[in-house]
């Protein structure tokens, strides 16, 4: 089996007394305002107003993503110090995430032993283990199976001024969304229904959630039929996963469901190559379910939360589910199929009918879903729909304090219209391309009862096709860090 290169995995820990440390490299920040953090001013006080007059001259300017990399003119302490700007804007979560990763990006052109993270001192104390998450996350790449790749993770990566506390939260938050991103970035070969679960199985072991695994007997027994349509295509049968989180108490607990379509070829509604092209990202709801609950295990929040993985692999055979079928879902609903492209919402018309029989307090779905959401938001901003205002209002706060970004669609009675279907319950397709986002939303809305939930579009977010300073192109993880913060502040 064809294996791909680990995710890096730094050794991180703290540091103190910085500028005595043997390092490679000691990264510091500075605004565009100009005065010298504590670092650089000592350094600064060292080297004869070395740093001052580079600042002075206006060779280092603290714009926001700046970086400049200089050779150090002692000869004890570190042999380079990074200045990263930070711009004149808030010095927030988002801004710490990005300065440490776009940082570690710009010093991975080779191997170093030991970095040193001093940008602690810029930021308020509640966003240092940001700082962590972002450098975690710019190790990892999507050059995952070159033997010679050209970015390269710091042996170590020391951190001043951050708190044990602070440290070990923003490596549990990164490791999970490397995590995600991982599974995101392997390719449909490695990864379809079945080694997803082995995937999950290896990711858990040893951990406090449990994983349940329904095969394709159980899927049958269970009448799955809307997964099982989906995956008839393919040689490779559909899976749903179940992670259960078990905090203790009697609390309902918080579901958090994912599309995990291991590859989207559109079926009989064949895809254009350039559709096709990126499709094994179709799975990305199902890996941030992966690294949500990876997260919550390590950072031993208290609720209980169950993920579901809905998996299938939508292929063309001899097999496949065909247009004008109509399949009767596991809750009774029946669907016509009108383009076998549309399959994220059929798969999860089942994974989320089993998700609401444990009766959660809130549900949040995930799904690469649809390119109209892409049109609507463009392809750094998630969309969101709901049936509970107050819900969606907590989501958007927790995904508002991590920066990532979200925009509410809404879901007016009027579309119902759009989804009904001349021959069975509700088809699965709206009204052509009109409102594509809100249509498939309020397909999936047919299939959650009474539970409060919220549907996030990940369409445009989870899968880069460019690099940018702060991360590698591929998987980006979006939405890994709010879902976590979400169920942290879930607390009734
Ligand atoms: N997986 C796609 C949506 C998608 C597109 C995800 C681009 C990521 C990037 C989904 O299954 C799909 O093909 N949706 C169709 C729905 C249509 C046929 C109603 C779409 O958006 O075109
Ligand atoms: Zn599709
Ligand atoms: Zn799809």
């Amino acid at each position: 089996m064809l294996d791909s290169n680990p995710i890096p995995s730094p050794e991180i820990s703290t540091v103190t007394e910085v500028l005595e440390q043997q390092s490679d490299v000691l990264v510091a920040g500075l605004t565009e305002e100009g005065s010298l953090p504590s670092t650089l001013a000592a350094v600064n006080g060292m080297t004869e107003g070395w740093l001052e007059r580079l600042v002075e001259n206006g060779e280092i300017r603290g714009k926001r993503g700046e970086m400049t990399l200089l050779a150090s003119p002692r000869d004890v302490g570190p042999r380079m110090i990074l200045v990263v700007g930070l711009g004149a804007g808030d010095l927030d979560r988002n801004l710490a995430f990005e300065s440490a990763s776009t940082a570690v990006r710009r010093l991975a052109d080779r191997q170093r032993d030991t970095v040193i993270i001093s940008l602690s001192e810029c930021f308020p104390e509640e966003a240092h283990d940001a700082l962590v998450t972002g450098a975690l996350s710019g190790c990892e790449q999507q050059a995952i199976y070159q033997s010679d790749p050209s970015l390269l993770a710091p042996e170590k990566i020391l951190f001043s001024g951050v708190s044990e506390g602070s440290v070990q939260r923003g490596r549990a938050v990164g490791e999970s969304v490397n995590q995600t991103r991982r599974l995101v970035n392997e390719p449909p070969a490695v990864i379809y229904p079945e080694s997803f679960t082995e995937k999950a199985v290896a990711i858990f072991e040893g951990t406090r959630v449990s994983v349940e695994i329904w095969d394709e007997q159980r899927l049958v027994a269970e009448g799955c039929r809307a997964m099982l349509a989906v995956g008839a295509g393919s040689s490779k049968a559909p899976r749903l996963l179940i992670l259960r989180y078990e905090a203790g108490g009697t609390e309902s607990p918080l579901a958090v469901v994912g599309k995990g379509v291991t590859f989207d070829s559109g079926g009989l509604s064949l895809k254009p190559s350039e559709g096709m092209v990126d499709m094994k990202c179709d799975m990305a709801g199902a890996a941030t379910v992966v690294g949500v609950m990876h997260g919550i295990d390590k950072l031993g929040v208290k609720q209980n939360v169950i993920g579901y993985c809905g998996l299938a692999e939508n292929m063309v055979s001899g097999d496949s589910y065909k247009l004008g079928d109509v399949i009767e879902t596991r809750s009774g609903k029946t669907i016509e199929i009108l383009n076998t492209d549309a399959e994220g919402r059929v798969v999860l018309a089942d994974t989320l009918d089993v998700a609401i029989q444990h009766e959660p307090r809130a549900m949040v779905d995930l799904a690469t879903l649809t390119g109209a959401c892409m049109v609507a938001l463009g392809t750094e901003v998630a969309g969101l729909m709901t049936n509970n205002q107050d819900l969606c209002n907590d989501f958007q706060s927790a995904a508002g304090v991590e920066g990532e970004p979200v925009w509410q669609l809404p879901m007016f009675d009027l579309y119902n219209e759009k989804v009904k279907s001349k021959v069975a319950d509700i088809k699965n397709v709206g009204e052509g391309r009109w409102g594509g986002a809100i249509t498939a939303a309020k397909f999936l809305e047919n299939f959650v009862g009474d539970v409060p939930w919220v549907h996030i579009d990940i369409a445009g977010p989870a899968f880069a096709d460019g690099a940018k300073p702060a991360r590698d192109a591929g998987a980006t993880g979006v939405m890994v860090r709010s879902l976590i913060r979400w169920i942290e502040n879930s607390n009734v």
